[in-house]
């Protein structure tokens, strides 16, 4: 299966070509500033089936449609609210993904039998220009096994699909490294349904209060977006959320910890070499959130590959860019 780099020399002819494959039925992995995203023509509905089945994704978790210009709004959604317009004008092309009402012209596998249709325009511009090329709406989950940790390389898309899907297109390492935030607008209020690229913040700043709820469904109460109820992100290693390397030594008192351990820590470490840390761990460290949401992913693929039985990570405070990163590694910490 071709793997298609920006760097190519021909790649706008390329891209050119592989837009109109996905328009005709072929599944397409690519690049978006948040995470690579496994594409299929909203309008082939065996190449959605595709989807779903090699990512091993249940039939009710339904898929957001990918566009590239505003003018594709209106087949999508009748009449959307004004403050859908307000959003889009503040954070569009960017990583936030809206719920709408439906038109007929959006099938039923893509929606997963649902009336309402979560639109998101990336702002990669690798993603435009498929988008562009293949001239339909395009839905895209995150390119990876259902459960895994998403893709953030063509790398970690190819180690999970290799032949089974038709294209890959290698745009480099995804900047934010964490999915788009979904909100629905559906509800008499918004209502946050994922956290993610944007945040809560800079969405209230421009529509006021929203409807915070996305927690409940890490707890089991029923949920919206039929996606939140799953174990995401998940690599294999146990993951325990600690506040400082000093508890260690609390985990250590009762038994010893195995070699196959990593620490995720970032600067806010007050005490940060108050444990002696074993030589055959492997330790991250971050000095700020950006840097830590764009390689997580990577790291926690890293992990499955060598091996960690054990992952510590170091909480980072729930506000802006920090509630998706903590939204991810609790869902991921959860067996
Ligand atoms: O950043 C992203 O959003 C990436 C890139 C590729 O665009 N895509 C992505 O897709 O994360 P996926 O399928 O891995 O996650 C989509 C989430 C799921 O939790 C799903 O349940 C929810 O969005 N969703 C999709 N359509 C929905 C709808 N109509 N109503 C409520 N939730 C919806
Ligand atoms: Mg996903």
């Amino acid at each position: 299966m071709p793997i298609i780099s920006y760097q190519e020399k021909d790649f706008q002819q390329k891209i050119k070509k592989v837009g109109e494959y996905l328009q005709n039925g072929a599944v397409v992995a690519f690049p978006t500033e948040t995470v690579y995203g496994l594409g299929a023509s909203l309008f082939q509905e065996s190449a959605i089936q595709k989807v779903f089945q090699v990512k091993g994704r249940p039939n009710d978790n339904p898929l957001i449609v990918h566009i590239y210009s505003v003018d594709q709004i209106e087949e999508l959604t009748a009449r959307p609210p004004a403050v859908a317009l307000k959003l889009i004008d503040h954070f569009w092309p960017g990583p936030l993904t809206l719920v709408l009402p439906k038109t007929k012209v959006v099938p039923n596998i893509a929606t997963a039998g649902g009336q309402t249709v979560a639109l998101r325009m990336p702002s990669h511009p690798v993603a435009q220009q498929l988008l562009q090329a293949a001239e339909v709406p395009v839905v895209a989950p995150s390119a990876n096994l259902s459960g895994k940790p998403s893709a953030t390389t063509a790398q970690h898309v190819w180690d999970d699909f290799r032949d089974q899907i038709d294209y890959i297109i290698d745009g480099g390492p995804s900047q934010l490294g964490v999915e788009s935030t979904v909100l629905d607008l559906t509800t008499s209020q918004p209502t946050l349904l994922r956290s993610g690229g944007i945040s809560v913040e800079q969405i209230e700043t421009v529509i006021g209060p929203i409807n915070v709820s996305e927690r409940e469904s890490i707890t089991g109460t029923p949920v919206k977006s039929p996606g939140q109820k799953y174990r995401h992100y998940a690599p294999q290693a146990n993951i325990c959320i600690i506040d400082d390397v000093t508890e260690l030594k609390k985990h250590n008192a009762n038994q010893q910890l195995p070699d196959s351990t990593a620490l995720i820590l970032t600067n806010y470490s007050k005490t940060k070499d108050s444990i002696t840390i074993p030589a055959k761990w492997k330790v991250y460290r971050f000095s700020d959130l950006n840097e830590l949401s764009a390689n997580l992913y990577h790291i926690f693929r890293e992990c499955d590959r060598v091996g960690i039985k054990q992952i510590y990570f170091q909480k980072v405070e729930e506000s802006n860019f920090g509630r998706a990163i903590m939204d991810r590694v609790i869902r991921a910490s959860k067996k």
